[in-house]
This record gives structure tokens, C-alpha cells and sequence, in this order.
């Protein structure tokens, strides 16, 4: 059943580009410039009356949710939160009838997820699903789903159930923003055409394990890393770094990259593997300014590079290459060797890598 993986985790993060593929199948038109959800029966009207998002979600999915943030506001201009869900239905939160809800939730029964379904749901708001279990909880009570397709996940430590959720977030975002009239044709066809390209680039980044094994076995027996990057890049930082710390218990934090100098920069000594995502072309300067102020305090960076980049590899230690996406799409790319990280760590150290202590797939309790 693991079809010749050692583990669950392996064969889900080896499952990516084939789960990415179902994910878009049937959701681009067939001249390849649109994105279509036959399952949103939603008009004009309704798509121009949301003015804003709130995105509620736990764990893994509310760091989909951070990129969902991102992508939505980038393509729409719809104000965008996104909300730990055991703290919203608690917060008192602030919406008006335009306020879309979107719950994402891999299992569709997170107790904390489908609280804050259930109370938006009573104040009259219109909650959208994400989910990748038909027939669940979340599937049955939203007012409208989106299934995420990446096929069950046995592993506690989600992956492909992630990346999914990115792809779901992409289609939606564009999906708004056609209906709303605030990207011109041409952005919506590259976009989409860039999306289609995806399950091969997830196919060569898998191609980074070998060296990101070696990386693992040789800082296995750490007790801290840093993950730090700025934009999307710090968004993948912290799913990075929550992934280290569930499976191989090696305590990682993930910070904006220029933020470390207003914190823990003390925390940075000799030796300490720092995991440095620097996809993000725009803010690249200031990043490779962030990993030099590291280098400077002896850490050992490894860095997440696009494979025709020129300017990172100089001032790290070792790079791992990215196959070239769009920036705005990177987190499908760059997630993959860090889910590598955290699967090779965890082996290298003789943990249970599917059944991590003390962490349940779906937990049904608040
Ligand atoms: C935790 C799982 O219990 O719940 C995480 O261990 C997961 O992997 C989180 O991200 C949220 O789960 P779900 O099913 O709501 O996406």
C-alpha cells in the first residue's frame, strides 16, 4: 500500500505532481486561458459584492490560507485575513454580509474549523469550503466546496494535501478575479498557462532530494534551525519550519527575513543550519542582505534558489535550485524540498516519521 515507499510521507510528497495535475483537471477552459469552477454557481453580481475574505483554518491549511491571502489580494484587491480558527470563532470577529468566510481544512473535520464554519454560518454569512475529503463535515456544511483532489493522505504530516491547497487558492483567485474585471486577459492566460506547467516542475524538484538528504543527516542531530525568507517566501518558511518541528521534533522557527534583526538575531551562532527561501525577485536584494547578516554570525545557510539564479549562490553555503515557475507561484515549488527536509531528518533520527508523537491526522476535539 505504500507502493514501494518507505513511508507514507515519501509517497505523498512523490504523489505532487500527479495530485497537482488532478487538482487542475477539468478547471481550465479548453483554449487554456480561463479558469472554470462548474461547482460555483456564482454570478457577477454576487463575485462583485464580496468586499472582504476571511480565510479560517488550522495548522498546515492555515498556512495554505497565508498564501491564499496573498494570491487573492495580488489578482482581486479584496482585503484579505486569515484567521487560526480556535482564536476566531472566540474573536468576536468583524464582518458584514459581504464578508465571503473561507474554511480549508484537508480532513473537513477539524473540530476548531468547522466551529468557525458553524458560527459564521448562524450570523448569515456565506462560508466557502476547501477540502479534500468529499462527503465530509466541512464538504456537507458549507454553502459552497471546492474539493482539493490531492486523493487520501494517509501521513499525518500533510504535503500533497498542501500543495493542493495552493493550486485551489490560484484557480480561486483568478477565478475572481475574471469575474471582477481586475486583471486584464493576458495576466489571466500566463497565470494559467504557468499553472499548467506545474506537476513537471514538481517532478524536477523532487530532483533536489539527494542533496537535501545529505543536508539532513548532517544536521540531524541539531536542536534548532531557522527558516527565513520575505513575501510568499516567508509564507513557505513557516509550512517549512512547522514540518521540521511535527516529524523530526528538531525545534525550527520561521521569521520574515527583516525581522530577525528586530528579534532573535542573538540566536544565530556558529553552525546553526539557516534554511534561506530566496525566490521572491522583487524582494531579493534585501533578502541576500538578510542571509549575509547570518553568514556574518557564522551560520550554515542553505538556500532555495531559482536554477538560473546568479546572485544568491555566492553567499550561502550550499543551494538547492528551483525548476524556474513565476515568483507569484513559487510556494508550489519551493514547499517540495522542505518537505524533503523534514522527511529526511526525521529518518535520520529514527522517529516514526507517519505517526509523529503527540499529533493526530484529523483532531476532532477543540
Ligand atoms: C492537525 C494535523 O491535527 O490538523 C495537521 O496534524 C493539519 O497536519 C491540521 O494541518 C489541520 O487539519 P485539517 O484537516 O483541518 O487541514
Amino acid at each position: 500500500e505504500k507502493g514501494g515507499y518507505e513511508h507514507f510521507m515519501l509517497k505523498e510528497i512523490h504523489e505532487q505532481p500527479k495530485a497537482i495535475q488532478d487538482t487542475l483537471t477539468g478547471r481550465i477552459s479548453e483554449d487554456g486561458k480561463h479558469v472554470v469552477f462548474n461547482e460555483l454557481d456564482w454570478d457577477q453580481n454576487y463575485a462583485n459584492s464580496i468586499n472582504q475574505i476571511h480565510i479560517v483554518a488550522c495548522g498546515t491549511s492555515w498556512h495554505a490560507g497565508l498564501v491564499g491571502k496573498a494570491v487573492i489580494e495580488k489578482l482581486t484587491r479584496i482585503p484579505v485575513n486569515v484567521e487560526i480558527a480556535s482564536e476566531y470563532r472566540y474573536a468576536d470577529p468583524i464582518v458584514s454580509k459581504d464578508t465571503l468566510i473561507v474554511v480549508i481544512t484537508q480532513s473537513g473535520e477539524t473540530a476548531d474549523t468547522m466551529a468557525a464554519l458553524r458560527e459564521m454560518k448562524k450570523r448569515g454569512n456565506r462560508v466557502l469550503a476547501i477540502t479534500n475529503v468529499v462527503g465530509s463535515s466541512a464538504a456537507r456544511e458549507a454553502d459552497d466546496v471546492l474539493f482539493t483532489w490531492a486523493g487520501p493522505e494517509i501521513s499525518v504530516a500533510s504535503t500533497k494535501a498542501y500543495t493542493t491547497q495552493l493550486i485551489v487558492f490560484y484557480l480561486f483567485a483568478l477565478f475572481l478575479a475574471e469575474k471582477r474585471n481586475t486583471c486584464d486577459s493576458q495576466t489571466i492566460a500566463d497565470i494559467v498557462a504557468a499553472l499548467r506547467q506545474l506537476p513537471e516542475l514538481a517532478e524536477k524538484s523532487l530532483e533536489s532530494a539527494p542533496i537535501v538528504q545529505q543536508f539532513a543527516q548532517q544536521y540531524a542531530d541539531k536542536e534548532d534551525a531557522f527558516f527565513i525568507g520575505r513575501g510568499l517566501d516567508f509564507s513557505v518558511s513557516l509550512e517549512g519550519s512547522l514540518k521540521l518541528k511535527e516529524i523530526s521534533y528538531i525545534h525550527a522557527e520561521a521569521y520574515a527575513a527583516g525581522e530577525l534583526k528586530h528579534g532573535t538575531l542573538a540566536l544565530i551562532v556558529e553552525g546553526i543550519p539557516v534554511i534561506a527561501l530566496a525566490t521572491q525577485t522583487h524582494l531579493l536584494e534585501k533578502t541576500i542582505s538578510n542571509i549575509v547578516e547570518v553568514k556574518a554570525r557564522d551560520a550554515f545557510v542553505l538556500a532555495l534558489a531559482w536554477e538560473d539564479d546568479t546572485q544568491v549562490e555566492s553567499t550561502v553555503d550550499e543551494v538547492i535550485r528551483l525548476p524556474r515557475t513565476l515568483d507569484f507561484l513559487a510556494p508550489v515549488v519551493t514547499v517540495i524540498p522542505l518537505q524533503l527536509l523534514a522527511y529526511y531528518a526525521s529518518v535520520a533520527r529514527g522517529n516514526d516519521v507517519d505517526k509523529p508523537r503527540n499529533l493526530a491526522k484529523s483532531v476532532t476535539v477543540e
